[in-house]
């Protein structure tokens, strides 16, 4: 078997976009696109990345600091996706093992597709193997030309297509398996005779064709795995395939999502089984649920929130960097953040934890078996202890409780 990397094209300017950020960096259900590209390529076994990047490249490295098995490579200009690729030659030139290429925009391409793409290959003779797509809608994609015999003859670009190819419906998703070495002689060759004057690495593939080598094209792609992100429309219509799968997995894991096209959750997010997820809940960020639990409608859970087993976060809640213990019950209109909150306690409706004073964010800790009346506004930094009552619609800050002295606390009251 060849040893195989993988280059993922990231380094474009993306004005369809109008982003001062880089696209890749872009967020599709709490995570950068680009994330989803790495983890589909270590899923379907390739240990090394080369990632090419260019506008705003600092950032994209900084927000990917903590990953190891990615090579950045600089691309100081966009001059198309060819010229991307060759940025590379100074670490592959002289790698003799099988290259992958898959762009930064196309979050969506499954392990198991480029699986699918990696067995063809291996179980043929050809230079290169594409993954293609069949749309209904190919607008924007390039058009994968094949003769009378269904041979692959090239791509061509939806820019350069003559009408009758602008009516083609096979695209190049941008899912491609080369022989290294041929693919960087292929590269080399390619000219920017094109209407966007760019180097295109769809013409590297008719290069290694027009050299007398094959290519071959397995239709593996599904329509949604080949969405490109272009465009902010293609950004949301992208996050949206990605949320059914985020929400189809959670239900196969045994989570109930009562109504999935009016609920939000986060890729990042854990969920435990059993419990349920009524509508209008929002959950961002890395936000763990335990079992039993039952959330909304209308909750809003942040990043670093741990919910235990058997919680109710009901209505109009929003609950943030905060852990609620077994069996907290928080049924109605409140904010809890930056707390921990122990077992079985009730959280009265409109309770809110003031965990700001204008210039730093503080901590509140409620023990175990507290009831905390309705509009209760607990001032932070501030330690409640086990089996406190505090009474409805008091304000209650650390001053007060040591005012009340330690067990006084007890039943703290306005
Ligand atoms: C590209 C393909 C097209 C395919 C589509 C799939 C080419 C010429 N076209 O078109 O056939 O249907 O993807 O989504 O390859 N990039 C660089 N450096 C550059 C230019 C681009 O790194 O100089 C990166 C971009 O950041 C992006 C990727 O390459 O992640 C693709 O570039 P983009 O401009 O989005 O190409 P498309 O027009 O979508
Ligand atoms: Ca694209």
């Amino acid at each position: 078997m060849a040893e195989r990397v993988a280059i993922i094209l990231a380094a474009g300017v993306s004005k369809r976009m109008n982003t001062r950020i880089a696209k890749v960096l872009h967020e599709v259900c709490g995570r950068p696109m680009l994330a989803y590209v790495l983890d589909a390529c270590r899923e379907a076994g390739i240990s090394k990345m080369y990632v090419v990047v260019g506008f705003s490249s600092e950032h994209v490295k900084e927000r990917f600091s903590d990953v190891e098995d990615v090579v950045w490579v600089q691309q100081k200009k966009p001059l198309g996706t060819a010229h991307a690729a060759l940025c590379c030659k100074a670490h592959l030139k002289d790698f003799d093992g099988e290259t992958l290429i898959l762009c930064g925009d196309g979050p969506l391409i499954r392990s198991k597709t480029l699986k699918k793409l990696i067995e063809k290959h291996e179980s043929g003779q050809s230079a290169a193997t594409l993954a293609t797509a069949l749309l209904d809608k190919p607008r924007g994609y390039g058009r994968i030309i094949r003769d009378k015999y269904g041979n692959i003859q090239g791509i061509i670009e939806d820019s350069d297509c003559t009408e009758a190819q602008l009516a083609i419906k096979e695209t190049n998703p941008s899912n491609y398996l080369f022989n290294n070495k041929i693919l960087f002689e292929a590269l080399e060759n390619v000219k920017p005779d094109n209407v966007k004057n760019e180097y295109y690495l769809t013409d590297a593939v008719s290069g290694i064709i027009g050299t007398g080598h094959k290519v071959e094209a397995i239709t593996a792609v599904s329509p949604e795995e080949a969405v490109g992100i272009n465009s902010r429309e293609q950004l949301s219509a992208a996050s949206k395939i990605m949320q059914r799968r985020i929400q189809r997995e959670l239900m196969e894991s045994g989570v109930t999502i009562v109504d999935p096209g009016n609920t939000w959750i986060d890729a990042r997010a854990e969920i435990g089984q059993d419990t349920v997820i009524e509508p209008f809940t929002y959950i961002h960020g890395e936000v763990k649920i335990g079992r039993d639990c039952r959330i909304g409608p209308f909750a809003y859970l942040r990043h670093g929130t741990v919910l235990k087993n058997d919680v109710v976060l009901g209505v109009y809640t929003e609950v943030k960097n905060t852990t609620l213990s077994d069996s907290v019950r928080v049924r109605h209109h409140s904010y809890l953040g930056d707390a921990t909150v122990g077992e079985k306690v009730n959280v009265g409706a409109g309770t809110i934890t003031a965990n700001f004073d204008g210039q730093k964010v503080y901590q509140t800790h409620i023990g175990d078996n507290c009831y905390i009346g309705s509009g209760a506004v607990l001032i932070a930094p501030l330690e409640i202890e086990d089996d406190s009552h505090i009474n409805a619609g008091t304000v209650v800050s650390q001053e007060s409780i040591n005012e009340l002295g330690g067990k006084a606390l007890k039943n703290v009251s306005k």
